[in-house]
């Protein structure tokens, strides 16, 4: 496959169809170089040689308030922050800190594939419920989630919610929320693709209210929106202490702080990424125009507009095949199998696409899935 970049030898996305032509659309990272100024920092790091043990700083914990009160109008206190190397980690802590063996962890799918296993892997009771697909979009069924949630200690929230799309309004929020209060459960409400939002700003869940913020653990990185993912840096904001020390004891010993360069990139992403992020939301938007329009026009493919994220949920029951994802990886096209987005093979004639890929090749991709599906 001719490329106008060359992705780096150990991209897990790329190294999957290494040497097939087939274009690799799937995990969740993008084609786009970081930020300059990130770029900068971590090269003015390395060059000083000293690599030892690290940890968070004053100016690094002053970005991320500020980040939290400039983007969501949000007040959050330094010792609020618990850093992690990743999300994944935050929500399998999650899962160990709240409740007791057996007790229900609440999720509604398809949801991104680690909301399925951190419960189970915590000896938790996993309580899904579908998303449901109206004229207006993906949303919630609000009188299942009371149902459901009543038995239930922990909410994994994704928002926004990967893969559908969708960023919750403050009305959905606030819904959820009075749910979670008449309940009494904890919120881990997962935002790493919060500044990824195309179509307006992001509300935290826990900025709704403080008692919200009190039974609530935040899950945010720069890791989607800068395209760090690799460098392993990520925090939770959880205000209540208790819940923040139950947290914390869940991670220690297990998990690591995060990688000294993530640290760096962190910073240098908050603080000088503001320009380079507008640009990505312009790409990404188009981008997303551009995938619904194709996959809109197909008479055996749907989908809902994309409110945040590079991903874009794909409903292939009108093909008529068992296995979609396997049917386009044959076509020339890597994409996410949706099984393993929700239980058993529920969302098995679904797929997921990553569009934070260039233009030329996102165009390629289209083609492909375009010619396979008429074909
Ligand atoms: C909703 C969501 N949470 C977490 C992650 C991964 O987080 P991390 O790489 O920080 O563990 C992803 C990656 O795609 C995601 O979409």
């Amino acid at each position: 496959m001719s490329l106008d970049f060359t992705p780096p030898p150990d991209s897990v996305r790329w190294r999957k169809y290494a040497g097939r032509d087939v274009i690799p659309l799937w995990v969740a990272d993008m084609d786009f170089p970081a930020p300059p100024a990130v770029v900068g920092a971590l090269q003015a790091r390395i060059a000083c040689g000293l690599y030892g043990y690290g940890e968070p700083w004053p100016s690094l914990v002053e970005a991320v308030i500020e980040h939290c009160q400039r983007e969501y109008g949000w007040r959050i206190e330094a010792e609020w922050l618990v850093w992690l190397p990743g999300l994944v980690p935050g929500l399998h802590a999650a899962c160990h800190a709240v409740g007791m063996a057996g007790d229900g962890v609440f999720t509604a799918t398809p949801v991104y594939p680690p909301f399925l296993s951190a419960p189970l892997k915590a000896r938790r009771r996993l309580m899904t419920l579908p998303l449901v697909r109206s004229e207006a979009g993906w949303g919630w069924d609000f009188a299942a989630a009371d149902a459901i949630m009543r038995s239930s200690r922990l909410f994994l929230l994704c928002h926004p919610h990967n893969p559908v799309g969708r960023a919750w309004r403050s009305d959905e929020l606030w819904q959820l929320a009075a749910l979670a209060e008449k309940h009494d459960l904890v919120v881990c409400s997962d935002e790493i693709h919060c500044d990824l939002t195309l179509t307006g700003r992001h509300t935290p869940f826990a900025a709704l209210a403080p008692e919200i913020a009190a039974r609530t653990i935040t899950l945010m990185a720069p890791s989607k929106t800068f395209n760090l993912a690799g460098l392993g840096c990520a925090w939770a904001i959880i205000p209540d202490a208790a819940l923040r020390h139950a947290f914390e004891g869940a991670t220690h010993g297990i998990v690591p702080q995060p990688n000294v360069l993530g640290l760096v990139a962190c910073e240098a992403a908050l603080r000088e990424g503001g320009a380079w992020r507008a640009q990505l939301l312009d790409t990404l938007r188009s981008h997303a125009a551009r995938v619904e329009q194709v996959v809109n026009a197909l008479p055996n493919l749907s989908m809902e507009r994309v409110e945040a994220s590079f991903l874009a949920w794909i409903d292939c029951r009108e093909l008529g095949l068992a296995h979609p994802a396997a049917f386009f990886e044959e076509a020339g096209i890597g994409l996410s199998d949706g099984a393993a987005f929700g239980p058993g093979s529920a969302y098995a004639q679904y797929v997921r696409i990553n569009f934070g890929t260039t233009r030329t090749l996102l165009d390629r991709a289209l083609e492909r899935i375009r010619k396979a599906c008429t074909a």
